[in-house]
């Protein structure tokens, strides 16, 4: 159905950019958009990301608060930063929770959930014309106490996952996009993670099939994926993914996407199969997606400022990234975790590492968001 999309969409900008006989394409002649080809060749010139864009593809970004953001002395930042929430609104087609709809945060005890965090960032989606990417239904991290702490039977804790994903697929059903539905279920080496996922380790691993059905359940029209760091090259993890999903396709399971969060750094190298890795999952009829992309770096001190070397570095990185979801049919979904580093997580998890983002801490681009910018632009061409 993706694909199809894409194709549809593939055809509508072709007759944009070549003048085409009246009644090809359903009767109408073609006018071009000022924002399509025709209008770049005429001088146009994209002045933000969404703009930038080819038709049917998004560029998202995590919406921040919660999680890191609450140990800060800030405040909120979506409901508060104006000059944040605007950039949000004009710079991306898609938005993803950063953390206001995972467990610990819409779900913070057994019988209450907290959905206005949430519930006012797929508001905006929609008062912005942007999709929304749901985060996260099945993790190991960032469950409430009362679940990982809770004593329940097997039987009670698969009627709480029902009925969690029942309730918070349910109430956006229609207004979600991509819902990530299992995150990081393997570790590095590719093994089932059966002790610190909760899920897993005490419903077994047919307990994630059943978070897919549910959630189809909930809503038929999301496409479901699989989430997670270190699978962007073909190695022991995604390979593992890539056994799992075939299984579960071949089981009928509701199944739609893989997708990889990119978080890198430039102490490695860039991960240059990348392409080759989405491509394979493309190739069993998924969607993919890039979920959560950050280039770190080491600085000298915490806040110091990158040298225009690495700089250049990172927007390189975020380039490659960018090319090789944009060259593999049915990855249509691109998301940064975060836009500046005002927000970003990174020195907190990383305290020599910062500079992850591509704007500063004051909304000044850096190279790589010009970087994305001239690359999604050359792709509308
Ligand atoms: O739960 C502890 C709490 O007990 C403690 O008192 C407090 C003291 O600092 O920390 C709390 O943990 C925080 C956690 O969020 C839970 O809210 C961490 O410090 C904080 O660093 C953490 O941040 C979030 C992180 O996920 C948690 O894994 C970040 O805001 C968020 O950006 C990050 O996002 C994840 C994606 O969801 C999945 N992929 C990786 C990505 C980056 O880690």
């Amino acid at each position: 159905m993706h694909n199809l999309k894409k194709s549809l969409l593939g055809v509508a900008t072709l007759a944009t950019a070549f003048v085409l006989p009246v009644g090809l394409l359903g009767g109408a002649p073609a006018v071009a958009k000022p924002d399509g080809p025709s209008g770049a060749a005429a001088g146009w010139q994209p002045k933000t990301l969404r703009q930038a864009a080819p038709d049917g593809f998004v560029i998202g970004t995590a919406v921040a608060g919660g999680g890191h953001h609450l140990d800060m002395p800030y405040p909120d930042p979506f409901p508060n930063d104006r000059r944040y929430r605007h950039l949000v609104g004009k710079e991306f087609s898609s938005v993803s929770p950063e953390n206001q709809m995972k467990w610990e945060f819409i779900h913070p005890e057994q019988d209450t959930y907290n959905f206005a965090p949430a519930d006012a960032i797929v508001k905006f989606a929609r008062q912005h014309g942007q999709q929304v990417r749901g985060h996260t239904l099945l993790w190991h991290s960032q469950n409430p106490a009362w679940l990982e702490q809770g004593d329940f039977t097997a039987e009670e804790l698969r009627a709480i996952l029902r009925d969690h994903i029942t309730t918070v697929v349910g109430r956006y059903a229609g207004q979600i996009d991509q819902w990530d539905v299992a995150n990081e279920i393997f570790d590095d080496a590719g093994n089932l993670r059966t002790t610190d996922n909760i899920w897993i380790r005490e419903l077994g691993a047919g307990i994630i099939a059943d978070a897919f059905r549910w959630a189809h359940e909930a809503d038929p029209d999301a496409l479901l994926f699989f989430n997670d760091y270190n699978v962007e090259s073909i190695g022991p993890k995604s390979n593992a993914y890539y056994a799992l999903v075939q299984q579960l396709l071949a089981d009928g399971v509701p199944v739609h996407g893989f997708s990889v969060q990119g978080h890198l750094s430039t102490r490695y190298g860039f991960p240059g199969d990348l392409q080759a890795n989405l491509q394979r999952f493309s190739d069993l009829g998924l969607s993919t997606a890039v979920t959560e992309l950050d280039v770190r770096m080491d600085l000298p001190a915490a806040g110091a400022s990158p040298t225009p070397a690495q700089l250049a570095q990172q927007a390189d990185y975020y380039q490659r990234f960018l090319e090789a979801c944009l060259a593999v049919e049915g990855c249509d979904s691109f998301t940064l975790w975060g836009f500046t580093d005002k927000y970003s997580w990174v020195p907190v998890f990383f305290p020599t590492e910062g500079s992850a983002t591509v704007m500063t801490e004051d909304f000044e681009r850096k190279p790589a968001y010009d970087a994305l910018l001239a690359t999604l632009a050359a792709a509308r061409s």
